[in-house]
């Protein structure tokens, strides 16, 4: 889940071709980019003007890939979710935000979550019929059946370095029983990336000293 309302593109190819033009040495390439996929300027838009707050605590994260929920009965429903904050929301200027430095939010809710648990209510929301699932770019409709369905309560954090996260890889196909994946083409194109990604990244022993057998094993 990540904070913006709606994806910077429609396709993985188009999230693709956004990646070698943010990386391009092309002065033009993100002009061309942004001309080619009408549907990213919402988003930067988004980026420019959103309400941005000082903690992660206070943020909204957003599914943005839709799923299918099956209720007990066997009918299916597509929807997507929100974690939306319990904490108050202290909206701040990008400028201000950018003053606290590169690792004021990850100091930040490491701080808070030490002194008290910090919660989330979770909101499934129903697609009606023809609502888009297939491309995150495209927000719903307004006044779509919402349901909050629970909370999640983050009670520790644990450090990239030393924390177990580095096991886990976090691909989105794998979903619990009675959820499915849509016809939304991101979460196996992510699953394919994470995979990658974690191949990676459990291949780094030397850099988890207290988390692997190079350290002479498992001290966590
Ligand atoms: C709806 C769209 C998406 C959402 C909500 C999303 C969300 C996330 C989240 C929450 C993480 C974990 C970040 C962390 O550990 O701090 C992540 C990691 C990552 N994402 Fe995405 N993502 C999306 C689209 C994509 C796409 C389209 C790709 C590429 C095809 C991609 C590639 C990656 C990779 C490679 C990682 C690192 C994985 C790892 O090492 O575990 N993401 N994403």
């Amino acid at each position: 889940m990540i904070d913006p309302p709606f994806f910077t593109v429609s396709t993985p190819e188009g999230f693709y071709e956004l990646q070698l033009a943010a990386h391009s040495k092309d002065p033009n390439a993100m002009k061309a980019f942004v001309a080619g996929h009408l549907e990213f300027a919402p988003f930067a838009e988004w980026a420019k003007t959103a309400p941005w707050t000082a903690s992660y605590a206070e943020e909204t994260y957003n599914s943005l890939n839709s799923f299918i929920f099956v209720s007990a009965s066997g009918a299916e429903h597509a929807v997507r979710w929100s974690l939306l904050p319990q904490a108050q929301v202290v909206p701040i200027t990008q400028e201000d935000l950018a003053m606290l430095g590169p690792n004021h939010l990850a100091q930040e809710i490491a701080e808070r979550v030490a002194k008290a648990p910090q919660r989330w209510t979770m909101v499934v929301t129903v697609a009606d019929p023809g609502d888009p699932t297939a491309d995150p770019s495209t927000a719903w409709p307004p006044g779509r059946r919402a349901l909050e369905v629970g909370a999640l309560v983050v009670q520790r954090i644990e450090g990239e370095r030393n924390g177990p996260c580095r096991e886990i890889n976090f691909d989105p196909t794998i979903v619990p029983n009675g959820v499915h994946v849509s016809d939304d083409p991101f979460p196996a194109a992510r699953s394919a990336a994470y995979a990658r990604s974690y191949d990676l990244r459990t291949s780094e022993l030397k850099y988890y000293p207290y988390h692997s057998e190079a350290a002479g094993g498992g001290e966590r």
